[in-house]
């Protein structure tokens, strides 16, 4: 039982052709959950204007034929044609017991796996990471996560920004200030005061701006002194991301860095061949595309600039390479960059340019996964009390030690304690991330993302340890309870059919690269789930029957939340 949604529609298929015949095989009937039954197909409108019937006699001879399949209890029409299913409880019962019995727990397996290159996170080497850096890695790694599940090849790339004219303030600021000091300060992930150091003296100081650019020509020539000052930035950087990735439990290696400067030797082409075909054109001494449709504030045609006047590459120009990277060699179907909601006109102008190039083809999808920005409980930007913008560690370190009090008197031992808080702290500011809206601004707010109750990671997690409780008062293995599972409660019913629901949450997810519905799903099966154990005892149900029955859904609700946490990239505490 892979997909509930699917399964019905291929009964009003069958229905349909089954009344009317093979040629209206093709017809689609939508199906959606409905307030006034289970589901509800609308297809006999679109049906009726080729037979030409009234609608209403449509629905009812299709909804005649489902009244006999297994899966419906009830075929209803309502309105202009619309088919109200009600599903039978036998059915929903033996399908969440498949659902138990199936490793995969009802996750389809794609029936067209595509290569998906995923790019995200995407840190500054040598800039301190910001909060907008945790949602790009938060939501990148979920969405990775749930494609592979589903049998997608993925491909992550932590496109870093390692290049640019900034490396040479850096690097000449670094031989100025001295390597042992330099490295003790990054060490110190006092990155910012770095960065500042060296931007204060560009500014002030001509002489240094001077050493800077010829600093940048150096880079540029390959200078191997140069180099070496350069790799040791970034081999500093790289650790600094490592230990938030690790802190995460973010799925990022270092052999998913793709950096910009992997592109360089291939800029060159870039520009030639883009000029060559006419896309790329000389425009105040740089070369621009102008992808049609892209205008400024002013009407003018808005330029995506491959090469300065100064004969220098920029951002653009790394994308078009990447782009083409990415579908000519890496074999992509699917490019998804899961990256800062300010940068959408960037790429759609990227993915202009690479289709009129012929670099993207239209069987290839390249989609801007966009992320709001992070604003504090004032609403606005989020940022420390003295208005610089806060270090990601600092703001993880703080979820760990918030949550570490909200445990506190219930742990005596230190280490269970400590191993709980981590779970906790990290599961509570990445759920808080990843329930929101991707595109939508999200509000950083310590007191409620820890709470217990409500829509957070907690309360997940919470629900899990409530779950194993009950296993253990009962000496009852999970993995033991297989049904068969009887829905003799309306909260039993309610239960069962969300957790059916499960696969499609986790495809739709994937398919939109928005891992907030997973994370709606799992709050849904919760609460779902706290009716029936309000309302259906379980360790003390009416009959041997009914106990087994309720503690398979128990299990199977224990599953699939901890299978649904783990897409999320949210760990959970054996105990809480
Ligand atoms: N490094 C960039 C930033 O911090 C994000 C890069 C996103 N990926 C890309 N292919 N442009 O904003």
């Amino acid at each position: 039982m892979a997909d509930l949604q699917a399964a019905l529609a291929a009964h009003v298929s069958a229905a349909l052709t089954a009344e009317f015949g093979a040629e209206y095989a093709g017809a689609d009937p939508l199906i959606r959950p409905s307030a006034f039954a289970d589901f509800q197909a609308n297809v006999a409108m679109a049906l009726a204007k080729r037979l030409g019937l009234p609608p209403r006699d449509v629905a009812t001879r299709i909804a005649s034929h489902l009244d006999q399949a297994p899966m419906c209890e009830r075929a209803e029409v309502s309105g202009p044609g619309f088919i109200n299913i009600t599903l039978s409880d036998a059915w929903i019962g033996e399908a969440a017991a498949f659902q138990l019995g199936d490793p995969r727990l009802g996750i389809p397996v794609s029936d067209r796996p595509q290569r998906v290159v995923v790019d995200y996170s995407s840190p500054n080497v040598a800039k301190e990471m910001h909060v907008g850096h945790l949602r790009t890695t938060i939501v990148g790694d979920s969405v990775v996560r749930m494609l592979e599940r589903l049998g997608h090849t993925v491909i992550r790339a932590n496109h870093i920004g390692d290049w640019g004219t900034n490396f040479g303030m850096l690097l000449e600021h670094l031989i100025d200030i001295g390597e042992q000091a330099a490295y003790a300060q990054l060490a110190a992930g006092e990155i910012n005061d770095f960065y500042q150091g060296a931007k204060v003296k560009f500014d002030a100081d001509p002489a240094f701006a001077d050493r800077s650019r010829r600093r940048v020509v150096a880079l540029q020539a390959g200078d191997q002194e140069t180099l070496r000052l350069w790799r040791t930035l970034i081999d500093d950087s790289k650790q600094y991301y490592n230990a938030i990735y690790a802190k995460l439990g973010v799925t990022l290696t270092d052999a998913d860095l793709a950096p910009e400067s992997f592109y360089n030797p291939l800029l060159e082409d870039v520009c030639r061949d883009l000029e060559r075909a006419g896309i790329a054109v000389i425009s105040d001494g740089a070369l621009c595309a102008f992808p049609p449709g892209f205008t400024g504030r002013d009407g003018n045609p808005l330029p995506l600039i491959l090469r300065k006047s100064d004969g220098g590459y920029g951002y653009g120009t790394t994308d078009m390479a990447a782009i083409r990277y990415r579908v000519g060699d890496l074999g992509a179907d699917r490019i998804i960059y899961v990256v800062g909601s300010e940068q959408a006109q960037h790429f759609a102008m990227v993915f202009a340019v690479a289709r009129q190039a012929g670099w993207l083809p239209d069987s290839v999808i390249a989609e801007h996964a966009a992320i709001g920005m992070v604003t504090g409980t004032d609403r606005k930007r989020f940022r420390s009390r003295s208005g610089e913008s806060v270090k990601l560690i600092g703001l993880i370190d703080e979820a760990v030690s918030r949550a570490e009090k909200v445990i506190e008197d219930r742990y005596d031992d230190p280490e269970l304690r400590a191993q709980i808080a981590h779970a906790v702290g990290i599961g509570a500011l990445k759920y808080a991330d990843l329930s929101v809206a991707r595109e939508s601004s999200y509000m950083l707010d310590f007191d409620r993302m820890l709470s217990l109750t409500g829509n957070s990671g907690p309360y997940l997690q919470y629900a899990t340890a409530r779950i194993r409780s009950i296993f253990r008062k009962g000496s009852v293995d999970p993995a033991g309870e297989t049904g068969p599972i009887m829905l003799t409660a309306p909260a039993e019913r309610a239960l069962a059919l969300r957790l059916l629901g499960f696969g499609a949450a986790v495809a739709e997810s994937a398919q939109t690269a928005e891992p907030h519905r997973l994370a709606a799903f799992l709050f849904d099966l919760a609460s779902d789930f706290t009716t029936f154990f309000e309302q259906c005892p379980v360790l003390k149900a009416e009959s041997p029957q009914i106990r087994s029955s309720r503690l398979a859904l128990a299990a199977l609700t224990l599953d699939v939340v901890l299978a649904g946490l783990d897409l999320l990239g949210i760990p959970v505490p054996d105990r809480m």
